[in-house]
């Protein structure tokens, strides 16, 4: 059972597999993750790569509530950055592959990660959690062969040759963002050309209007988009194209892989950094600080986690039980300015639960604050550190 994807390395996978490993039968599944690939060619191209049976099938919609969202509520950004598009979907494609796995009776899945990634990794230990009795099989971590003899064994086995022979690039995409690296990327000091872009336009080209859009939550998932109620798949779709056209959402950093190794990566996640934005927001009115302050620490071991793999691990599950306990009272709405590669909070509400208490917070006449009381407190407050400094004041 191959998870395929349409590219060089797991078509090359389907013979490798048969002839230098003797695996009898290749049945391939392909996930439609929303990354507006057109499924029936990637199908048929696995039959006609040796395939025995090709099985594609669309995770659309458990990608987005069951991972993306969650990642929103826990405004998951790794090394504070990358929101994990393609980190999120590892964990689902290795469910879906596992359950058919066992519908057809396979005895091992395959995968075509080489061996310096992040995927092997997310691949691996979700299946190892997940099915125990499969063996895996990555023939890319094994066969040593670069890009141009992986494409010159499949063209000896009739795969064709790529479309885009000489594109440098190695993309992911799903309906999150896209990951690019490799080629002139290689070199962290060289700035990306325009043309690796497809889901943002860039800084130059977008409008000189600025676009204010209200963003609506319910219980930390985004439920509605200027007033107007969607589900979430057409949520993403609708924040990806909105802040795509105004050049939000581009990402170019040097990461820390799972396998040790720094790498450059260059991300375009509009949607889904324009939706963590907004939810941080509304967090800052609704949220009591300690919580938000203590969350801001689970937040990155949550992102940390799903980087490296354990989604399916004790750890994440306890943590999910504290996050979703404080989404509760992220209820209301936060508006933001697109202008030219930038989303701007300009406001933010709640009607059931804001702890912005107008009487206490102005300066005005209605101001309800206790002033005196704030000397007693002071008193208290900052007598260690009166008494700290009399007994070790310099003279
Ligand atoms: N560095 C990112 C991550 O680890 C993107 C990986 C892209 N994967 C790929 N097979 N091209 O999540």
């Amino acid at each position: 059972m191959l998870a395929y994807s349409g590219g060089v390395d797991t078509s090359v996978c389907i013979p490798y597999l048969k002839q230098e490993w003797g695996v009898e039968e290749v049945i391939t599944f392909a996930a439609d993750l929303g990354q507006g690939d057109e499924l029936e060619p990637i199908r048929l191209k696995a039959l006609a790569s040796g395939a025995s049976q090709s099985i594609v099938s669309d995770l659309i919609e458990p990608f987005i509530t069951e991972f993306a969202f969650p990642a929103i509520r826990a405004n998951a950004l790794y090394e504070g950055r990358y929101p994990l598009s393609t980190a999120l979907a590892r964990p689902l494609i290795a469910r879906r592959l596992v359950e058919i796995a066992r519908e057809v009776g396979a005895d091992a899945v395959a995968h075509g990660c080489t061996g310096k990634g992040n995927d092997q990794v997310r691949f691996d230990v979700a299946i190892g959690a997940l099915a125990p009795e499969l063996k895996v099989l990555a023939p890319a971590r094994e066969w040593g062969m670069s890009r141009e003899q992986t494409i010159a064994y499949g063209e000896r086995c009739g795969i064709a040759a790529p479309v885009s022979k000489k594109s440098p690039y190695s993309i992911d995409l799903n309906l999150l963002g896209r990951s690019i690296e490799a080629g002139s990327l290689e070199d962290p000091d060289v700035e990306p050309p325009e043309e690796i872009y497809a889901m943002t336009c860039s800084v130059e080209a977008a409008p000189a209007t600025p676009q204010v859009v209200e963003i609506g939550f319910e219980h930390g998932n985004p439920v509605s988009l200027d007033g107007e109620r969607l589900d979430p798949v057409t949520m993403i779709r609708r924040a990806n194209a909105l802040a795509g056209s105004h050049g939000f959402g581009r990402l170019d950093m040097v990461e820390n892989r799972v396998v040790g190794i720094k790498s450059r990566e260059i991300y375009e996640t509009p949607g889904l950094l324009l939706l963590i934005k907004a939810h941080q927001e509304l967090e800052s009115l609704t949220l009591a600080a300690d919580v938000l302050r203590y969350k801001r620490q689970v937040e990155m071991s949550w992102a940390d986690l799903v980087y490296q793999g354990l989604w399916y691990g004790p750890l994440k599950q306890a943590l999910d039980g504290f996050l979703d306990r404080t989404q509760d009272t992220v209820n209301g709405r936060v508006r933001l300015k697109l202008h030219r590669g930038n989303a701007t909070v300009v406001g933010r509400s709640s009607d059931s639960d804001s702890l912005y208490v107008p009487d206490m917070a102005t300066y005005g006449s209605e101001d309800l604050f206790d002033h005196r009381a704030a000397e007693g407190f002071i008193y208290v407050w900052g007598l260690p550190t009166r008494l700290w400094s009399a007994r070790h004041r310099a003279g």
